[in-house]
């Protein structure tokens, strides 16, 4: 079978808020096919175009507090793309739920008296909601931070799950830690999947652990994600350098190298930190805090700052890789070399393999792979979506044969 029957074969799936497409990957590993992605950062847009528009994606720049369903229908009649959806994934942006702002938030409030206006990001996902609605695909996927549990004393993922309910389907979510499907990082997030009401399928999140409570899937570590990389200095702005050899490469290791350039590996970059910052990370332990370092190493308050700096374990997942970065990297110092870690080492930590193209400059590039959602977990879900819903004989419908034309999907 041709590549290009391959692919028409294969799911097709509307990626909303894509970012640099880490949802998409997953789905992609998992043998879908993203139709479309759009995004209104011009880096983003950058990033999507190289890892997917060889695929057939077409990548729109567009913001979708103002883009509608209908909109979309026109660009593709235009564009002579094909319409219709298996499935809608998308993270809208989570800011204004992140748990990490928020004490932020309460000392503004406690210093201004005023209570912070209500940020205007958190009504996206309604957005989200719209294109479902519209296109009513057989599954949807929605991933979002753990602070939408409860925001201002309102439970947003109840919210979320009952405009899917009301959009016609059968809602299931969870709260998943990335490391419990084989992801070097502990990263708690939520995933909602709503599958149509008329496949009558309700979804059950993959089980990460045996009857006998033995892991389904390995446990990862930081030693397992990125200790095969070269030794380099701190302030590198070497984009482009070898590959070290390294003996025993993991099995994840492995993984992420496969199906790059085995020459060479890109984007091993990482910031250049003071003397001072030098001899704190020096003295820090793997594991070690801020709050540990002693007082004439202390730039921030500790009270506030106290996870401020945070020193990996070679033999624990990392602590969760966040769009911070992009400002600095103080919460990923590297276990062993005198640096934070750099731009492929957290795409790594977060299960880009080293193939992957983040565009633009190292600050924007952190970005991307921290608001990404982990390729792995999407992966693991996809998987099981096909096997729950898509290869299930009874869950074909007449709607379904208008996008996919085949009854069974094949990987
Ligand atoms: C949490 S990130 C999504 C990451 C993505 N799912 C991934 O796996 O790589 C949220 C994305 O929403 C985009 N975004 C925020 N507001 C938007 C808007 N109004 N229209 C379009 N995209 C928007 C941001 O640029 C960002 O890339």
């Amino acid at each position: 079978m041709t590549n290009s029957k391959r692919d028409s074969l294969r799911p097709r799936v509307l990626d909303l808020f894509a970012g640099a497409g880490g949802f998409s990957l997953g789905f992609h590993w998992a043998g879908f096919q993203t139709s479309v992605a759009l995004d209104f950062d011009s880096l983003a847009v950058e990033s999507l175009i190289a890892n997917y528009a060889h695929l057939g994606t077409l990548v729109l720049e567009k913001d979708l507090s103002k883009f509608t369903p209908d909109d979309l229908d026109y660009h593709l009649k235009v564009k002579n793309h094909p319409n219709g959806f298996d499935v809608i994934i998308g993270g809208p942006p989570c800011q204004g739920w992140s748990m990490v702002g928020r004490g932020k938030l309460r000392s503004l409030f406690e210093k201004h008296g005023a209570k912070p206006k209500e940020d205007p990001r958190n009504k996206l996902y309604q957005n989200f909601l719209n294109f479902v609605s519209h296109f009513q695909p057989k599954i949807t996927v929605m991933e979002n931070v753990a602070g939408m549990l409860s925001h201002a004393g309102i439970n947003v993922a109840d919210k979320v799950a009952e405009g899917l309910n009301e959009a016609g389907y059968n809602v299931t979510w969870s709260r998943i830690n990335a490391s419990s499907y084989g992801v070097p990082q502990f990263r708690d997030r939520l995933f909602f999947v709503g599958i149509r009401k008329d496949l009558n399928v309700r979804f059950e999140f993959p089980k990460t652990t045996k009857s006998d409570g033995t892991r389904l899937f390995p446990l990862n570590n930081v030693r397992d994600a990125i200790s095969d990389l070269p030794i380099i200095r701190h302030g590198t702005k070497e984009w482009i350098r070898p590959y070290s050899w390294s003996p025993d490469i993991s099995s994840y290791a492995k993984r992420m190298r496969r199906d790059a350039n085995p020459e060479t590996i890109f984007d091993h970059v990482c910031r250049k930190h003071n003397e001072q910052d030098l001899e704190a990370f020096k003295i820090m332990k793997q594991g070690g805090w801020y709050r540990d370092l002693p007082k004439r190493l202390k730039r921030y308050r500790d009270d506030i700052f106290e996870d401020k700096y945070r020193k990996l374990s070679w033999a624990k997942p990392s602590g969760c890789i966040t769009a911070h970065l992009s400002r600095d990297c103080y919460s990923h110092i590297h276990p062993s070399q005198n640096r934070t870690i750099s731009v492929r080492e957290a795409a790594r930590i977060q299960s880009f393999p080293d193939s992957f193209y983040f565009a633009g400059s190292m600050g924007s590039k952190f970005k991307l792979i921290g608001n990404a959602v982990a390729p792995m977990v999407a992966e693991v879900i996809a998987r099981e979506l096909k096997r729950q819903v898509l290869n299930r004989k009874q869950a074909q419908s007449t709607k379904d044969k208008l996008y996919s034309g085949e009854k069974t999907y094949e990987t």
